[in-house]
Formats: C-alpha cells, sequence, structure tokens
C-alpha cells in the first residue's frame, strides 16, 4: 500500500516559515504585498482568489484584489496592470486564468513587470527556468518540486514520465525536474501506448485534467505518483487524473486529491510574493 503525501501537512509547515519570515521584514517596514486579477465570473476561478487572498492574511501578506467585469477590455486590463507594476506596495502580481475570450492572455502576461511576476508565466521568467537560472517558478510545479524534496525524493537519473503539457504545470515542471537532473518524458493526448510510457517511470506528474484517465495497473511497483488534476465529477466529489485507490496498489507513495498537489500551490505563491518583497528590501 502507497503512503499518502499529505500536502496540506507539507503546505502547513512552509506556510509557517513563510509567516515567520514575513514578520521579519514588516519589522523592517516592508509589507510584503500581493495584487489579484480577477477577470470576470468563472466559479472556480474565484474560489482559487479567494483562497488566495485568506492564505495572504494568514501569512501576513498585504493583498489587494482588483475584480473586474468580464466584458473589461483588454486596454482597461493592460492599464491596471501598468499601475500595479509602478506601485511600490505590490510585490506581486497575479492574474487569475483564463481571461475571456476577447483578452489576448500573451499580451496580458507580457505587460506584468518580469519582477513582480510571481506565477512565473512572463516569456522572461520562462526563458529564465529554461536556461536553468530561475527568477519566479510557477506556483504548481515549484509546489510539486518542494513536495518531492520534503519526502526525500532524489530525481537524479530517475524517470519522470509527465502527462500533460500546458504552460502552467507539464512544460515547467518537466524543466525543473531536468533541472535535478532526472530524465524526463512528456506525454499528452497524442501521445502512443500512453500506459506503457506511464510503466516505466519512478515519478509520474499527472497533468492532464481528465477524471482518473491513468489507470492505477500501469503504475510501477514503487513509483511515485504526483496527482495534479482537480476534476469535479458530480455535485461535490474531487478527483484526480489518477485512479487513487487501484494506483495506491503499486505506488510507494502518492498524493490525494484533495489535500495533495493543491495546498502546496497557494503556499508557493506566498512564498514567491515573499522573496519577491526581500528583493525590495535589497534594493
Ligand atoms: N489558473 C490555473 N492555475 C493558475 C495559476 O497558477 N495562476 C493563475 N494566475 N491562474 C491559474
Amino acid at each position: 500500500m502507497a503512503d499518502i503525501i499529505d500536502g496540506k501537512a507539507i503546505a502547513a509547515e512552509l506556510r509557517q516559515q513563510i509567516a515567520a519570515d514575513t514578520q521579519v521584514l514588516i519589522d523592517q517596514n516592508i509589507t510584503p504585498g500581493l495584487a489579484v486579477v480577477l477577470v470576470g465570473e468563472d466559479p472556480a476561478s474565484r474560489v482559487y482568489v479567494s483562497m488566495k487572498e485568506k492564505a495572504c492574511a494568514t501569512a501576513g501578506i498585504y493583498s489587494v484584489e482588483h475584480k473586474l467585469p468580464s466584458e473589461t477590455s483588454e486596454a482597461i486590463l493592460l492599464e491596471l496592470i501598468d499601475q500595479l507594476n509602478s506601485d511600490e506596495k505590490i510585490d506581486g502580481i497575479l492574474v487569475q486564468l483564463p481571461l475571456p475570450g476577447h483578452i489576448d492572455e500573451a499580451k496580458v502576461l507580457e505587460a506584468i513587470s518580469p519582477g513582480k511576476d510571481v506565477d512565473g508565466f512572463h516569456p522572461y521568467n520562462v526563458g529564465r527556468l529554461l536556461t536553468g537560472n530561475p527568477v519566479f517558478q510557477p506556483c504548481t510545479p515549484f509546489g510539486i518540486m518542494k513536495m518531492l524534496e520534503s519526502i526525500g525524493v532524489d530525481l537524479q537519473g530517475k524517470d519522470v514520465v509527465i502527462v500533460g503539457r500546458s504552460n502552467i504545470v507539464g512544460k515547467p515542471v518537466a524543466l525543473m525536474c531536468l533541472a535535478e537532473h532526472a530524465t524526463v518524458t512528456i506525454c499528452h493526448s497524442r501521445t502512443v501506448n500512453l500506459p506503457q510510457k506511464v510503466a516505466a517511470a519512478d515519478v509520474v506528474i499527472a497533468a492532464v485534467g481528465r477524471p482518473e484517465m491513468i489507470k492505477g495497473d500501469w503504475i510501477k511497483k514503487g513509483a511515485i505518483v504526483i496527482d495534479v488534476g482537480v476534476n469535479r465529477v458530480g455535485d461535490k466529489k474531487l478527483v484526480g487524473d489518477v485512479d487513487f485507490v487501484a494506483a495506491c496498489e503499486n505506488a510507494a507513495a502518492i498524493t490525494p486529491v484533495p489535500g495533495g498537489v493543491g495546498p502546496m500551490t497557494i503556499t508557493m505563491l506566498l512564498y514567491n510574493t515573499l522573496v519577491s518583497a526581500k528583493r525590495r528590501a535589497e534594493r
């Protein structure tokens, strides 16, 4: 039976350290500040944004939320970002994705000052990650790496199979694993023989957004399974991208959904905001 990787507990410990470090900065008259921008009414985004706000408050980080109606023009959004770029109280800017269809996402992400891009989505930060000299690392993959570190997984020489190639998770986590000297395979919807690819993995990172698509008997005995999926089935139930119960038979350790990767993502947002404020303190 697999060990359950308690993301909630790992996140709680990190958040305590973040809160303590935040207090040290506040004592030097530097309060870390995060601006969260939400355009439109997407229910999941609203939940995420309110969780981010609460987490900031608990850590002692100042946060402001800018809720804009879904019909907001791209120009107005860009103007707000400009304003936040030059706001001295703000160390981090996060524009919640997805954006409404009439807004060019790439243009918006490029408008955020790379030095305040706590999501790590600006092409500058993407490039810095690619070349192995990161400034801000995207929160979900960063949280996955912290989690693996905290349970003592050494990726050197390991076969890591990632299912999903998004800019938010799949691609950046691949780069992070590569930086830790893993051999990385990125699989996706057109991958041929996916079960065989997954079966070769020492570490499986599932980030496809399809409920329980990765079957338990694909998992190699003793593998580590990180499930990034958050899929709502029926009215209330949340399930991951991995068939959890069956995967537990083979995995050495596995993240649950919820309570696995989720709490780590927001934790790393707090962490990035704190780091940004520390850089301000040193300027
Ligand atoms: N939407 C889904 N994940 C994320 C994330 O990590 N950051 C932002 N800004 N939007 C998201």
